[in-house]
């Protein structure tokens, strides 16, 4: 907290060149924006909570309302805002509805929903309809139907919603954007990307410690394990895409100049959770007994307007290192990135036909954002993307413009749950997009994501 604190403080000194009283620390980018924000959280479970924590160390966000049916989080969370120093915000939960009395309030401009993925839409469409700056989780929405109310909302109330994909702020991730507009990859033709990540220690617990024990879940289960588990149980789907597609749509300009048309879907056989269950619990288990719909391995190819491809995966049932897997090929050269291995190939640059270290490449495309907050964002949340999520949301809120990733990202992306759904329940068949822009994507100018404010 304390690292995180002198991180913001030293970061803005170093971008002013001054030092500056507390309240105008994050001063604003513009002469129209306002300078502090009152905003609302609804959902503070491990998630909310880091959101909360970023928010406490902003000297232009007042924490005014919280929201939770759990009165143990609400607990934590006004232990931190005490601890922080900050002003007791009003607190709600009483009913899984009681949000809506938080919405009524007068003092919350923006909103930050951290919920089950059940909620996220109808949380979201109240917030719109109500005039709230909208940050939600990932995913947005679990239907079509639901992808449609998010857009329609945001259409019909000229609210903003943001959706809050942390992964495109990671620093390799925006230096390979910055290389990407440069060109350094020529005329964009691929991407890989997609989720895989060891859940089952997050599927299953002992309904007393969020990770790693047990194999209870549902109304036996505490944290994702109450909610996340049972979309495992019911849907063939990959019901978690944004982490890797939401990073490679902004590089392929999608919403923006082209959009994503259709996907195909293929799903491996259901093992993984079954063999976790009755290894961790016992073969008597009764959950050992259940049948998982969810495939393993979930693999889904989508094509583009512009004609480039990619294929997004989901797996998370079996023993794998985290990883996002990304791949970006262009007619120039390719690059492969994850956490530990990050390798290029670019022709008239790389010797022979092996690999290179992409050192050289991500230091001199380093982000504008990651050059001036740099070496104390990494003491920051999930290594500063939690920070720099945040600040787009309350900037944006500030300025009171559109997000970087909009309403219609947050659409088109999650969409690809319900259509990988219906794509593997009929051998692979192609599902198109709905265009959530309404033929909007073709004159929509890309976001300058290359500025050092947000
Ligand atoms: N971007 C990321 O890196 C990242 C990481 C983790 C989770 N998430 C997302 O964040 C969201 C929350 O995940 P989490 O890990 O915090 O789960 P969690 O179960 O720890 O927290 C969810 C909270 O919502 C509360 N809640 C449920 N129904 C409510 C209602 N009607 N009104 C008020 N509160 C309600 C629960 O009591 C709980 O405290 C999910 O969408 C998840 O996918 C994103």
């Amino acid at each position: 907290m304390q690292a995180r604190r002198e991180f913001i403080k030293k970061s803005t000194i170093a971008a002013t060149g001054v030092s500056l009283a507390p309240n105008f620390i994050f001063a604003a980018a513009s002469q129209k924006s306002k300078s502090k924000i009152n905003v609302g959280l609804i959902g503070i479970g491990l998630r909310g909570t880091n959101h909360l924590n970023s928010l406490l160390l902003r000297n232009d966000v007042e924490v005014t309302a919280i929201c939770d049916v759990d009165s143990t989080r609400i607990g934590l969370a006004l232990n931190a805002i005490a601890t922080a120093g900050r002003s007791k915000p009003k607190t709600f939960g009483r009913n899984d509805y009681d949000y809506r009395n938080l919405l009524a309030l007068g003092n919350v401009d923006v909103v930050v929903i951290s919920t089950p993925w059940l909620w996220h839409t109808k949380m979201a469409v109240d917030s719109m309809r109500a005039g709230k700056y909208t940050g939600l989780e990932v995913s947005a929405a679990n239907t079509l139907e639901e992808c449609w109310d998010l857009v329609n909302t945001h259409e019909e109330t000229g609210t903003h919603l943001m959706i809050l994909e942390n992964v495109n702020y990671r620093r390799d991730v925006l230096a390979v954007l910055n290389m990407v507009r440069a060109n350094v990859f020529g005329e964009m033709l691929h991407f890989n990307c997609g989720y895989k990540h060891d859940l089952r220690g997050v599927k299953f617990n002992d309904g007393k410690t969020a990770y790693g024990k047990g194999v209870e879940f549902g109304e036996k289960g505490i944290s994702e394990s109450k909610w996340r588990t049972a979309h495992s149980l019911l849907r063939n789907a990959d019901v978690y895409p944004t982490h890797g597609l939401g990073p490679v749509a902004v590089m392929a300009d999608v919403n923006r100049g082209d959009r994503l048309l259709s996907l195909t879907s293929h799903a491996t056989k259901s093992i993984g959770l079954n063999k976790y269950i009755e290894e961790t619990g016992g073969k008597d288990h009764p959950n050992a007994a259940l049948d998982w719909k969810q495939g393993d391995i979930i693999t889904s190819t989508i094509n583009t307007s512009n004609g480039e491809t990619i294929i997004v995966t989901h797996n998370v049932n079996n023993p794998h290192p985290y990883s996002l897997g990304f791949k970006v090929q262009g007619a120039q050269g390719v690059a492969e990135f994850d956490y530990h291995t990050k390798r290029i190939h670019i022709e008239g640059t790389t010797q022979g036909h092996g690999w290179e270290s992409m050192d050289k490449w991500l230091q001199k495309y380093d982000h504008p954002l990651w050059k001036k907050y740099g070496e104390n964002a990494m003491e920051a949340g999930h290594g500063g993307i939690d920070f720099f999520v945040i600040n787009a949301l309350v900037e944006s809120a500030k300025e009171g413009t559109a997000p970087p990733m909009d309403v219609y990202d947050a659409a088109a992306w999650s969409a690809v749950t319900p259509l990988s759904e219906a794509s593997i329940a009929n051998n692979g068949e192609v599902q198109d997009f709905p265009d959530f822009t309404r033929g909007n994507w073709i004159k929509k100018k890309p976001y300058n994501w290359m500025k050092d404010n947000y």
